[in-house]
């Protein structure tokens, strides 16, 4: 018998989590019918991904006149099979509106994911969510409107995606247990810390990541993002949401039920995983599992409780997620711009936390901001930083 193909979009094709998806429904081609593919600069990888999977939009975010004019590159996309070609937040809009979508797989990085997803969540179209910063800048909008658009949100984090896999009754859940690699720098001094280079910092010891999430792994804003996109996500209070160090990510996260039973997920360290089951849920299939999982080849699991002084950055986002309103997106803004300015080699590792915590301790914070205010107030911190990075210079 044949099924009908699930109909998907994916935002962030190019990127870490978007070609990992594209290896899952290469394996499931069966199964789903790609409507639109959205990049950012990476044009020529877009183009390729569009020769080989055939969707009828793609939509990319390059600037460059060579993209913007006719071009052999341009042309190419163009005459690419017959899709239809659009370009930036318009392009995403277009893209995110279109009822043919049975899901949309939010992939891109930082602030760019949320106005996607609120367009897609009022057209009633189910999401993939990857992108954690939609919800730590805007998560009571985004769950509120989800719930009254009567859309799922299907984590794509493998911590939530393990716990969204563990939950059967979240009435009778009493706890979140959210587990943290730890990093590059785990067992490091905090001076060897602070004086990393972009190099070392980008060296996660489990995960291949997009260069924003992996630096966000390294000081652990990555588990402070995270504990407040499980607060929307599941509806938990902070004092709930408890962080575990866990070297080997075999333990992707675990609930603790009210009689004390701990029910935990786990699995080979592998995003294709959390990626198939969100963009399938809710059947499974066998698709891209490699290998199976053996206890006696792990041998051993290991658990710590994670060093909130030399992590600063997790304690942060808990005050931070506990005062709620504008006090995440002020986090948000603050750190991901003095994360480019890492990247950049602007400022040292360490100097994030600092540049974050200053924004967020000078930030007069509006309780239930609207959108508009959102993104107003993500504006005008990320101006501010970047007036303040200058000082570092
Ligand atoms: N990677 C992981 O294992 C992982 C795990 C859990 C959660 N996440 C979350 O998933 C998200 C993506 O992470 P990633 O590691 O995949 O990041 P990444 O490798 O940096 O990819 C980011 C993607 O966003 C695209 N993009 C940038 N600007 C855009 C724009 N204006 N319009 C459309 N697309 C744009 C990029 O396009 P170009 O490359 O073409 O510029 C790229 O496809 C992040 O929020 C991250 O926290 C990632």
């Amino acid at each position: 018998m044949k099924t009908k193909k699930r109909k998907i979009s994916i935002i962030g094709s190019t990127g870490s989590i978007g070609r990992q998806a594209l290896e899952v429904i290469e394996k499931l081609e069966d199964k789903f019918e790609i409507i639109a593919l959205a990049g950012g600069n990476n044009v020529e990888l877009l183009k390729k991904q569009a020769e080989k999977f055939k969707p009828k939009y793609i939509c990319h975010n390059n600037p460059s006149p060579a993209f913007q004019a006719p071009s052999p590159a341009r042309r190419s996309i163009r005459r690419g099979k017959g899709h239809k070609l659009l370009y930036g937040s318009e392009g995403l809009e277009q893209i995110c509106s279109n009822k043919e979508n049975d899901i949309i797989l939010v992939a891109c990085s930082g602030k760019i994911g949320l106005k996607p997803t609120l367009t897609a969540i009022k057209n009633g179209i189910d999401i993939a969510l990857a992108n954690k910063e939609t919800l730590v800048m805007a998560g009571d909008i985004v769950m509120n409107e989800a719930k009254k658009y009567g859309v799922n949100i299907i984590p794509v984090d493998s911590e939530h995606c393990a716990i969204h896999q563990c939950i059967k009754d979240i009435k009778l859940v009493d706890k979140l247990i959210i587990t943290a690699s730890g990093g590059p720098f785990l067992h490091k001094s905090v001076e060897d810390m602070k004086n990393a280079t972009v190099e070392q910092a980008l060296a996660h010891p489990r995960w291949n990541m997009g260069k924003k999430i992996t630096v966000d792994s390294a000081t652990l804003m990555n588990k402070g993002l995270e504990i407040i996109e499980a607060h929307h996500l599941f509806g938990f209070d902070y004092d709930k949401i408890e962080v575990v160090v866990h070297p080997q990510s075999i333990v992707h996260s675990a609930i603790e039920y009210v009689d004390g039973s701990v029910i935990a997920q786990l699995g080979l360290p592998s995003m294709h995983i959390p990626i198939q089951y969100a963009i399938t849920y809710p059947e499974r299939f066998e698709g891209i599992k490699s290998k199976s999982f053996s206890f006696s080849e792990i041998a051993r699991l290991d658990f710590e409780k994670p060093d909130f002084e030399k992590f600063q950055t997790v304690k942060l986002a808990y005050e931070m997620g506990k005062i709620g309103g504008t006090a995440t997106v002020c986090m948000n803004a603050a750190n991901e711009e003095a994360v480019f300015a890492f990247l950049d080699g602007k400022i040292k590792l360490y100097n994030i936390y600092e540049i974050t915590k200053k924004m967020c301790d000078e930030h007069t914070v509006i309780k239930n901001p609207s959108i508009d205010e959102i993104f107003a107030v993500d504006k005008e911190i990320r101006q501010k930083t970047k007036e303040y990075i200058l000082k570092f210079i």
